[in-house]
């Protein structure tokens, strides 16, 4: 699969504070892709994907610039990606559109994500439930073959290839069927409370920007194992949280050789492996956050780097919807066979 990559799309909601679970999951992939494909690596803020639940209109625009930001702060270099904001490219939701008459309804309401924010919400717009055929068009308004993400979206990446094939078999060979792209180590990070996934919606996620006082209070404060109940009970590393957010930020040497025999012979206890992971945290962080800083001074970086995005997308964009307005029978200006009076 690999070798057959040529073109990246990927995707995150300005829904919320950048987290290390999008960060690990997904921003350190793109990052690493990104390096390989150039401009051939799309990545958007989709804005239009995070109006499909409530939102406040008045603090949408400063999310949206908050999560490009984000994103460029982590690594990810404008001037060698692609990078963009979904709504300032109309050919994503006009592909949606057709997508959405060629898409069961069967298939939309069994979708996980669907069932689990429609259960949480009072009013349940047609949106949430046409959210995925969105996200398809996003990624096969780019023919692209390699769809970066975290384990959650696979569902989604499944519809888009039953999309990509229903629409061929209809249509005639147009769209690729996408390969999901998942990191092995981070596929799933669980959130800070230990039980769910981090989520922005769950409220149990650390961000990538959030200060180092507050990011300590709450390693200081989360669960281990539960085994551990006091400094002298062995612990059984597995189990615990902090060690597996260990396997993410700490060197493989001190998590093997420190980290989990002190923790099984009680020779550290539960606080001290915290400041471990809070430094390894921090060194990584650190530089992300000062990054951050330097962009927040000078945000003319930001929108001029979405403005490139925005072109660079288009170009690519408009021909394909241009190829999809065609196949499915739609009336051009100036027509030649039917305009011959
Ligand atoms: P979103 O905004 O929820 O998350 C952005 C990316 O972060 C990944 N992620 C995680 N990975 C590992 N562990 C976690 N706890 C975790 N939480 C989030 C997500 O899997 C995702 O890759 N529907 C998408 C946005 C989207 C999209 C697309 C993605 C819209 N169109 C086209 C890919 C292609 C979403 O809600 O991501």
């Amino acid at each position: 699969m690999m070798a057959a990559m040529k073109r990246v799309f990927s995707g995150i909601q300005p829904s919320g504070e950048i987290h290390i679970g999008n960060y690990l999951g997904a921003i350190k992939n793109w990052i690493a892709l990104g390096e390989r494909l150039g401009k051939e690596a799309f990545f958007s803020i989709v804005d239009y994907h995070a109006i499909t639940q409530s939102y406040d209109p008045s603090s949408l625009k400063k999310r949206t610039f908050e999560a490009a930001l984000a994103n460029i702060a982590a690594g990810l270099d404008p001037e060698k990606v692609t990078l963009f904001v979904q709504s300032q490219v109309p050919e994503h939701t006009e592909l949606a559109w057709v997508f959405t008459t060629q898409t069961p309804v069967g298939d939309l309401t069994r979708m996980t994500q669907y069932k689990d924010k429609a259960r949480r919400q009072a009013f349940v717009g047609a949106g949430l439930l046409m959210y995925p055929v969105l996200q398809a068009a996003d990624i096969l308004l780019y023919k692209a073959d390699t769809v970066p993400v975290g384990e959650d979206q696979l569902q989604h990446i499944e519809l888009t290839r039953e999309i990509a094939r229903r629409f061929n078999a209809r249509f005639g060979e147009t769209f690729p069927e996408p390969q999901a792209y998942i990191n092995k180590d981070a596929p799933r990070v669980p959130g800070i409370d230990g039980a769910a996934k981090m989520s922005k919606s769950v409220g149990n996620t650390i961000g990538t920007l959030e200060a180092p006082d507050s990011i300590w209070e709450k390693l200081r404060t989360a669960p281990t194992d539960p085994a551990r109940v006091r400094r002298s009970d062995p612990g059984e590393p597995t189990r615990c949280l902090i060690w597996r957010y260990h396997t993410y930020f700490s060197d493989p040497d001190l998590v093997q050789n420190v980290v989990e025999p002190e923790c099984r012979r009680a020779g550290i206890g539960c606080v001290e492996c915290k400041r471990l992971l809070f430094d390894a945290m921090m060194r990584e962080l650190e530089p992300i956050q000062t990054r951050a800083d330097h962009l927040r001074r000078h945000p003319e970086v930001v929108m001029d780097a979405l403005e490139d995005g925005r072109k660079r997308a288009s170009e690519v964009a408009k021909p394909v919807m241009e190829e999809v307005r065609e196949k499915v029978g739609l009336l051009r200006p100036g027509d030649a066979a039917l305009s011959s009076r």
